[in-house]
């Protein structure tokens, strides 16, 4: 990963922040990452709503919660429609699974890691994005939108075998997810003027995520999340140090950028720098979509 050092944003202390009227949406704030930057936004005055399987702050103020299985695209179109895009300043996308040992695949019959981690945030952000922000009269930046994965990486996907049909390796699958949501996030500042989009890379950080690789409980998930935990920012942490950069003003001239762990900005991955291989890319991954009927807006 390499720093981006032609620009920079200034840091404000996440205990001044005043986010008293910005509305949010994290699709993926029901646990880890998501669920931390939910509560630390909703303490700090943000009205959020989180998208998730179990709800788990119902008595947090300021947070709302959709119910959906987002390893199915039927349901990402829904929560794409249900979302209240044209009044939101901040969406946050934190989905995620990591692949399992042997191939796990969708009622739909889609690969588990590409559905949940990677395709229905395009579904979701076909729906939403065109919407973004465009009822905020008074709003002194662009709607944004923050792609949690691990930008900058130097992953750029198996392009020929997104479903992972020919070939299955957990690893494999999963650096499609990430490679693929580097590059939601570069053809998103392309397509959309009325928003900006920007990558997000946590580092590792203690969360239940590798539980679908590592297996629930066991001794090596628990000594790996141990060890992690001992050496990396939790959850909470992370998500406080990062917030003011969500708010930052400095941001709006940079769609399209990507930051670290502590929210340094990084410059995208080199093959990601070819404009006809994301194209190809964001096709393949439509393609795959549309083949269990989901219609992508554009
Ligand atoms: N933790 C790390 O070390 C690390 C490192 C690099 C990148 N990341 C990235 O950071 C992001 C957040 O990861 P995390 O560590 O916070 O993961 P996490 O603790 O496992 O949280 C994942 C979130 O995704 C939701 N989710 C999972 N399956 C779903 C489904 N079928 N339908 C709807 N929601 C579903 C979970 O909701 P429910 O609990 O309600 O199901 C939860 O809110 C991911 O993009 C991940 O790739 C994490």
């Amino acid at each position: 990963m390499k720093r981006d050092k032609s620009w920079t944003w200034r840091r404000v202390a996440p205990s001044s922040l005043n986010l008293n009227g910005i509305k949010a949406a994290i699709v993926g704030g029901t646990g880890g990452i998501g669920r931390a930057f939910s509560r630390f936004m909703a303490s700090r005055g943000a009205t959020v709503v989180v998208v998730g399987q179990t709800f788990r702050d119902s008595k947090v103020p300021g947070i709302e919660f959709i119910k959906a299985d987002l390893s199915l695209m039927r349901e990402a179109k829904r929560v794409g429609e249900a979302l209240p895009a044209e009044t939101l300043d901040i969406v946050i996308f934190t989905t995620g699974v990591f692949a399992a040992p042997k191939r796990q695949e969708t009622a739909e019959g889609i690969e588990q890691d590409m559905a949940v981690s990677y395709l229905s945030r395009l579904v979701i952000l076909r729906e939403i994005a065109p919407r973004l922000g465009k009822d905020r009269p008074e709003a002194k930046m662009k709607s944004r939108v923050f792609i949690m994965g691990f930008p900058g990486s130097g992953q750029a996907g198996t392009l020929d075998d997104l479903n992972a049909e020919k070939y299955y390796g957990a690893m494999r699958v999963h650096m499609n997810t990430v490679a693929g949501n580097e590059m939601l996030v570069l053809d998103a500042a392309k397509r959309y003027l009325n928003a900006t989009f920007f990558g997000l890379n946590p580092g590792l950080i203690k969360t239940d995520i590798r539980n679908n690789f590592l297996g629930q409980d066991t001794l090596k998930s628990r000594f790996t999340e141990w060890m992690i935990g001992l050496l990396t920012p939790s959850a909470e942490t992370y998500a406080e140090r990062l917030t003011p950069l969500l708010v930052s003003p400095d941001l709006d001239a940079h769609s399209g950028a990507m930051f670290d762990r502590k929210g340094f900005a990084i410059l995208p991955s080199p093959k990601l720098m070819d404009r006809s291989y994301v194209n190809a890319f964001i096709a393949a991954s439509e393609a795959l979509v549309s083949r269990v009927n989901v219609r992508l807006s554009s």
